[in-house]
Formats: structure tokens, sequence, C-alpha cells
């Protein structure tokens, strides 16, 4: 098998999920659409899609939350990216969203980006423009974006075997598990809310039985295709750049504010607001 050549053109983004750590919060809007400054979390997501060059935006979300829907339409981006919406009403797991998704990927690989995850960079290049030339440059069934986290975090993520001494290129991993034990991480590289896929992620979604949590999850079904022969990439977070999950309040406000930072003027704004006793 050789590097592959196919452009990826379509992304899934798994917002089904109801938002139950951010109530009352949720039952206004969708986590993914809470503000993170002066955007919607997930506007921050579809953005760095598109100036990777995705052109199809699949939305999986649940009929209980219209919000994303009415947001956005049938396109964003001043048009130029097409967005689809399709349902998961029973939550079965991040394995079993993404398979919602399958008519409308269509047979070719495909970018997974979760909704709940900002990943705010100073890199000149994207994570997800990074996590493309991964999967582009090498032989791969599968790239994933990962992240460094501390080990008594690795129960609350996927964490990936590298096959080999690590850097801040791309490396292959032989392994992966959803939120081990501490003892069982093989690393302290977390999967880090992006993926790219080849479309046979489909047939071992399938094959997937419920794991962690009793869900059906991606990381057990991209284990399968490893057990079948499939390579998959790793490409790390780096320097000057953050992941956050905003599906509690705590990292949710950690991420506004770190967007806020990012922007010259709100910036400002958030220094002198710490600075003020008064508050
Ligand atoms: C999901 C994935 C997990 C990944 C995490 C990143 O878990 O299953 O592998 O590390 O997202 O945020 P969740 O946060 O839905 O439990």
């Amino acid at each position: 098998m050789t590097a592959n050549s196919a452009q990826i053109r379509k992304a899934v983004i798994p917002a089904a999920g109801l938002g139950t750590r951010l109530r009352p919060l949720t039952s206004i809007t969708a986590k993914e659409m809470l503000p993170l400054g002066p955007k919607p979390a997930v506007q921050y997501i579809i953005e760095e899609l598109h100036s990777a060059g995705i052109s199809d935006i699949i939305f999986v979300v649940s009929s209980q939350k219209p919000g994303i829907r009415n947001y956005f339409g049938d396109s964003t981006c001043d048009g130029q990216v097409r967005v689809s919406y399709v349902l998961q009403d029973v939550q079965k797991g991040l394995a079993h969203a993404i398979l919602q998704a399958e008519d409308a990927v269509g047979g070719e690989p495909f970018i997974v980006a979760l909704g709940d995850t900002i990943i705010t960079s100073r890199q000149q290049t994207s994570p997800i423009s990074r996590l493309i030339d991964a999967y582009s440059c090498n032989p791969a069934f599968a790239s994933i974006t990962v992240e460094k986290v501390p080990m008594e975090d690795v129960y609350r993520y996927g964490m990936v075997k590298p096959v080999a001494q690590v850097s801040t290129e791309a490396f292959e991993i032989d392994g992966l598990i959803e939120k081990p034990k501490i003892e069982e991480s093989p690393s302290d590289y977390a999967i880090g809310g992006r993926y790219i896929f080849a479309s046979e992620i489909f047939d071992y979604i399938r094959k997937t039985p419920p794991g962690a949590l009793g869900e059906i999850q991606i990381t057990d079904a991209a284990r399968l295709a490893i057990a079948d022969g499939g390579r998959v990439w790793c490409s790390p977070v780096l320097h000057g750049e953050r992941r956050y999950d905003i599906g509690n309040f705590k990292t949710y406000c950690e991420a506004f504010a770190a967007v806020c930072m990012l922007d010259a003027e709100l910036s400002q704004s958030i220094v002198s607001a710490a600075k003020d006793s008064n508050i």
C-alpha cells in the first residue's frame, strides 16, 4: 500500500450529545452552539476545516437539538461549504454516531471532528491540515490527532500505542484503547478529537461490540482495522496549541478565555477585567 492520493473533501461533525454536564445552559442551546467569544464554538471547527480544503460538512445531530440546523442551514463560509445533517436519536456511542453518516460520506476518506473539541493554535499550520498530511503522505487507513496528557487523566481518553519513538512529526501506532486504567495505558498520548478514516471504517464499526461506558467506541473500531492490517498514523498537537473539550463548565470557560486571548482587542478586555479588583 502506498500513500493516499484521494483528496479529503468531507468532514463529519458528531454533535448529537445532549450536553448533560452543561445544564442548564444546554437547555437553551446545543453545547456546540455555545459562544466562544464572538462566535459559536463549532464555527471555529468549521473555519479550520474550510481552510484545510473541506467543502462538505455532515453534522450528526439529535432531533431534540434543532439549533445547529437553524443556524447553518445548507451552507456556510459564504456558500463555499455545503452543510447537511443526519440524525442520531439513540445515543449508542461515538462510533454509532459516525455510522449514521455512512451514506452521506459515500465511499471516500473523510474527517471526523468532534463538535465539542476545540483546538486553538498559534502554529503556521493547523492541526487539521497536518492531520490531512499525515493521512495523505503515508499508506494510512486512518490518521488521528493526539495530545500528551498527564497519566492520571488517561481514563478520560482513548490512548494510543506508538510503534517506535515519537516526535513532533506524524508517527505510526499499532494499538489504541478507550478509557484505560493508568496501568493499561500504552503511552501518554491521547486521542484529541480529530480523525481521518478510509470509508471501510464503517464495516469495522458494524463489527464493533459495545466497549467502555457500554458504548460503541470508534477507538475499538480502529483497533479492529489495525488487527486486519490497516495502518494508523498520529499527528501530535504542537507547542503553541491546546485542545479543549467544552463539555463541562471548567473547560468551557477555559476555552472561552483562550479564544478571547488569541484576539488582540478581546485579550485587552479580559486582562483588564481580571486586574479589576472590584470583581
Ligand atoms: C472521545 C473519544 C476519546 C477521545 C476524546 C477526546 O471521548 O472516545 O477517544 O480521547 O473524545 O475528547 P469522550 O470525550 O466522548 O468520552
